[in-house]
């Protein structure tokens, strides 16, 4: 499900930080992170957020592309 650009978890990973992780594919949750600055656009149409999350900046970076520089919150991420 990939168009070949990397996601925001892809990215992290590359980058050597290491986010929360199961699915890969929007469904579970389990990477929910908080954009505190930047934007992002979905490699699906309807990722598994509700509107009021979005609207209060929960993203799932692993069907998230950056669209900018990000500054994002996530209390489990772990440098390797
Ligand atoms: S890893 Fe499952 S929604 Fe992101």
């Amino acid at each position: 499900m990939t168009d070949g650009v990397a996601s925001v978890l892809e990215s992290g990973l590359q980058a050597g930080v290491e986010l929360p992780s199961s699915c890969r594919n929007g469904t579970c949750r389990e990477c929910m992170c908080r954009l505190i600055s930047g934007n992002v656009r979905y490699r699906i149409d309807w990722p598994g957020l509700s509107a009021d999350e979005k609207a209060v900046g929960w993203f799932l970076p692993c069907v998230a592309i950056a669209r900018s520089d990000l500054q994002i919150e996530q209390p489990l991420a772990q440098a390797r």
